[in-house]
């Protein structure tokens, strides 16, 4: 398989952009990284997209995003992965130039949630869980990752305040990021104070709703401008059961953890060699079974690196550099792609006041679902 670098990277900030289309945003980050990359069109286009058929009644991403940008007759394809659709996009696209089959491609990950009311959301990011054993039910999204939570924090004896510095840590990063959701960091006291949605779940546990869209060029060759040169060291994708009560252990993402072992693999290296996490944390509890399952602590210790202060941007594994899911936003099916993009800014060492120390390798992980469709990619500089 070839090597294939990313040549190219476009962001808009996340937040409630009521002025743009979902192709008219996916639109701008998409010419941004295409503008930056300087290579004209790629061979193909790969959009990463959760609910434009539910929430913005669009589907055909892939041509419509090849229509509107003038990709006139070249392949145009849509991944769906649940809140991994950006990660998965950006996998495909990876496939197709590692094996030869297309020299570039371009890969944007777009979510436009805003326009719909909350409600409609909420069922429509409840489409990623299991229809006939959980959102039937009742279980919105949020409602099942609070029952893990509350299994967790029963087995392992953590109390709700400490999975604080999870948010606190995201908010104080994202406060130096414009492209964040929530530019501000918070207190202590406004987590623990925060309004309840799904008991542990409090406002400060959760992801926010949001617009945006972020992109990716990448090429089989290295560009000339880009130094120094990133490319794609490991890559690995895994399932699980959709529904977590069919789960043996629903407080371990076995999915994860397989995906990350895969790509250490593939880089040839192991969880100590990572500088930097870019992990799912859609709610604090993810953050610390993301954290167990990659490598960085023991099953049910995950809330520790974060009380001992060692997932900031300037310690040993520093998480969530650009606010992550938490503050940076989630528009689900682009979250992948912001992902992969920040760990390349930090690789580069363009990564701004929340820059992590000079490092070899980064790790981008993206969940679909509750821990039901993950993919891990390790980013090397070179
Ligand atoms: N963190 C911090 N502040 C948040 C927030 C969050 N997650 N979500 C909303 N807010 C703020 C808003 O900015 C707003 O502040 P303001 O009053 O100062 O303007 C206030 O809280 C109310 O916002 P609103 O949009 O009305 O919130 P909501 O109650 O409709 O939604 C949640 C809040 C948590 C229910 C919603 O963000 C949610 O469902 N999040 C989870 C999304 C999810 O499941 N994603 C997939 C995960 S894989």
């Amino acid at each position: 398989m070839r090597k294939v670098y990313i040549s190219g990277l476009g962001q808009v900030p996340v937040t409630e952009n009521w002025e743009k289309s979902l192709k008219e945003l996916a639109g701008d980050a998409a010419l941004l990284a295409m503008e930056d990359s300087g290579i004209g069109y790629p061979d193909a286009l790969y959009v990463g997209n959760m609910m434009a058929i539910t929430a913005n009644k669009q589907a055909q991403l892939g041509t419509m995003m090849s229509d509107w940008l003038g990709f006139h007759h070249k392949p145009g394809l849509a991944v769906e992965a649940a809140c991994g659709s950006g990660a998965a996009a950006f996998r495909a696209a990876l496939i197709a130039i590692a094996s030869g089959e297309i020299d570039s491609a371009l890969v944007v990950g777009v979510e436009k949630m805003t326009d719909s009311p909350g409600s409609e959301i909420t069922a429509s990011l409840a489409t990623a869980a299991d229809a006939e054993l959980e959102s039937d039910f009742g279980l919105s999204f949020v409602a099942i990752n609070a029952l893990i939570m509350q299994r967790y924090m029963f087995e392992y004896g953590w109390r709700h305040a400490d999975f604080a510095d999870f948010s606190l840590n995201a908010h104080a990063n994202a406060a130096h990021n414009p492209f964040a959701r929530f530019q501000k960091a918070i207190s202590r006291k406004s987590f623990l104070e925060a309004p309840m949605v799904a008991d542990p779940i409090n406002l400060m546990d959760a992801s926010p709703i949001g617009d945006g869209a972020a992109a990716i060029v990448l090429t089989s060759q290295p560009l000339a401008h880009n130094n120094p040169q990133v490319f794609v060291a490991g890559s690995a994708s895994c399932t699980d059961t959709i529904s977590v009560q069919n789960r043996k252990t629903p407080t371990f993402l076995t999915a994860a953890a397989n995906s990350a072992k895969q790509a250490y693999a593939q880089a040839g290296i192991g969880p100590l060699d990572i500088g930097v996490f870019e992990y799912h944390d859609a709610f604090s509890i993810m953050a610390a079974l993301s954290l167990e399952a990659c490598g960085f602590a023991e099953p049910g210790q995950g809330p520790r690196l974060a009380l001992d202060g060692k997932i900031k941007f300037d310690s040993d594994i520093p998480v969530a550099t650009k606010g992550g899911l938490k503050a940076r936003g989630h528009p689900v099916g682009a979250t992948g792609v912001y992902q992969i993009l920040e760990v390349t800014l930090q690789l580069r060492e363009t990564a701004g006041t929340t820059q992590v120390k000079r490092t070899s390798f980064g790790m981008a992980q993206n969940i679909g679902g509750s821990g039901s469709n993950i993919t891990t990619h390790i980013l090397q500089r070179e």
